[in-house]
């Protein structure tokens, strides 16, 4: 269900309300008249495409953008051979960007061949102001340009569009606003994201998502509660708890609540089956949060706890605010709490100044921790961070050469750790008919871990007993048992 809004309702020959959801809404009726001219003029269904890059976040903004355009009477489609493409951006790392410049190219074709077609560029990179100094002068074919902090103007953005026919731009530098209400359209029936959070306060030194997603704001718990109850009815059966830092969920609620005690109210929800949270900053994490994931019947046994280096130097000029003994005593604490949880983290390599040691340092860690699976990446300069203006800049075959041979340790290690279960009888949640052999079904375990097994559809969105039959590196085979 992407939207229960009676939009037909709304008498759009008045003046826009000024109060928000209410705003969105007036335009979502007017941008349908829109579409609704579009449809007669074209003879069918205008198209759309909504095109995701970066994190769990944007995966779940992109949600948000798909149902108001559902709901202004667009069709979804695969291809970017659409009405209106939206190129959700990322800028991490500076890949991210390039990918999405070299994306945006391959679509003026499609634009020059239909005049009706819109482009519309929003998410991290946009916050980027040289970005959209760039769009603005070498992509004069995008027509709208918005942020982070305003995905929830798209109807509104669209009408201006549609009405001046001018290249339309509203980023945002910063927000305090968290508007709810608004449609959205889930990816998978059966799960899905929930931000209790939005921004980071954290600035560790690489890092640019503070400046591009702002400061930290948390939701109402009882916003929270109350959309992961629409959603349990709606056929949900397993959440994630979406932000930068769930560990420092609710610090700045006019009533303050712990990250732990949130998790409590949400284990009470009926129908409910699993839940789980990224990211957890180690800094933050408390002992009340190791008892409360010790103790519940629900929250999945899988911790995803970010490394980023395992040199204490390193992760001072990070700004990570913890040394490896610190992280390693968490991990011992945690793993003496929740014996079974499983443990992934990101980890960068060729940050400016990291000596061979630093870097041994890091594959000490791993292992130690011996992690379930973990992304590795290389360090990426962003500009306006600190360590961009850092100027012992590591040479790219240095960090090259250390990345693979971390890499290789990850992986090693993640093939003995994953295949542990095997001969156990465990639950999977499944998730989808496997790729490869329409016979079989993919799904995972509390712990993450993907298990293939024979099974038809009517299983997607279930929660069954399977054993374990085979480890084969990176996932399970299984055999269903009831
Ligand atoms: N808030 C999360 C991380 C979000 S970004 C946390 O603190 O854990 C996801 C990952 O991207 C980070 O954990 C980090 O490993 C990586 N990353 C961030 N900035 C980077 C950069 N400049 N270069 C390389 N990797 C980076
Ligand atoms: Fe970036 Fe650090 Fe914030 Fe994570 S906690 S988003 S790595 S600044
Ligand atoms: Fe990328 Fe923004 Fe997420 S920069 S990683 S999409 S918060």
């Amino acid at each position: 269900m992407f939207c229960n809004i009676d939009l037909e309702s709304i008498d759009i020959t008045k003046e826009a309300p000024q109060t928000e959801p209410e705003r969105q809404y007036y335009f979502m009726a007017k941008a349908r008249e829109y579409v609704k001219a579009l449809k007669k003029e074209i003879g069918r269904k205008p198209t759309f495409s909504v095109n995701t890059f970066g994190c769990q976040m944007n995966a779940r903004d992109s949600e948000k953008l798909t149902g108001i355009l559902l709901s202004l009477g667009y069709e979804e489609i695969e291809s970017e051979d659409a009405d209106f493409v939206i190129y959700n951006t990322c800028t991490v790392r500076e890949n991210a960007n390039v990918r999405v410049y070299g994306r945006l190219g391959s679509l003026k074709p499609f634009k020059a061949r239909n005049p009706h077609m819109m482009i519309a560029l929003c998410g991290c990179m946009m916050q980027e102001p040289e970005v959209v100094a760039k769009i603005k002068q070498s992509y004069r074919f995008v027509d709208i340009v918005f942020g982070t902090h305003n995905i929830f103007k798209l109807a509104e953005l669209m009408c201006n569009r549609f009405e001046n026919g001018k290249m339309t731009i509203d980023v945002w530098e910063d927000t305090t606003q968290i508007v709810e209400d608004l449609p959205n359209e889930r990816k998978f029936v059966f799960k899905s994201g929930v931000n209790i959070m939005f921004g980071c306060n954290n600035f560790c030194s690489y890092c640019i998502v503070p400046y591009v997603r702002g400061r930290e704001r948390s939701r109402k718990p009882e916003d929270i509660i109350n959309e992961i109850k629409r959603l349990v009815a709606d056929g949900v059966v397993e959440v994630m708890l979406l932000g930068q830092n769930v560990n420092s969920y609710g610090k700045n609620l006019e009533n303050p609540m712990s990250f732990a005690e949130l998790l409590r109210e949400i284990e009470k929800i009926e129908g409910l089956e699993r839940i789980r949270f990224m990211t957890s900053h180690p800094k933050d994490l408390s002992d009340e949060l190791i008892e409360t994931m010790a103790s519940s019947k629900k929250i999945c046994k899988h911790l995803h706890l970010p490394l980023q280096s395992g040199s204490s130097r390193v992760l001072k000029v990070m700004n990570r605010k913890y040394t490896k003994e610190q992280y390693l005593e968490l991990v011992d604490k945690i793993r003496a709490a929740v014996p079974d949880i499983a443990l992934t983290t990101d980890i960068i390599v060729g940050f400016p100044g990291e000596t061979e040691e630093d870097f041994l340092e890091t594959m000490d860690v791993v292992r130690k921790v011996r992690y379930d699976s973990a992304f590795t990446f290389l360090y990426s300069k962003r500009t306006g961070t600190p360590a961009a203006a850092m100027d012992n800049q590591i040479p790219e075959t240095v960090a090259k050469e250390r990345f693979d041979r971390l890499l290789k340790e990850v992986q090693d290690i993640a093939a003995e750790v994953t295949g542990k279960d095997a001969g156990r009888i465990m639950d999977v949640l499944v998730e989808d008919i496997n790729r490869q052999d329409s016979e079989f079904v993919t799904g995972r375990l509390s712990n993450n871990s993907v298990v293939h097994f024979k099974g038809g559809e009517e299983l997607i969105g279930k929660i069954v007993n399977v054993k374990l039959t085979e480890a084969k590196g990176f996932y399970y085979l299984g055999e269903m048992t009831n």
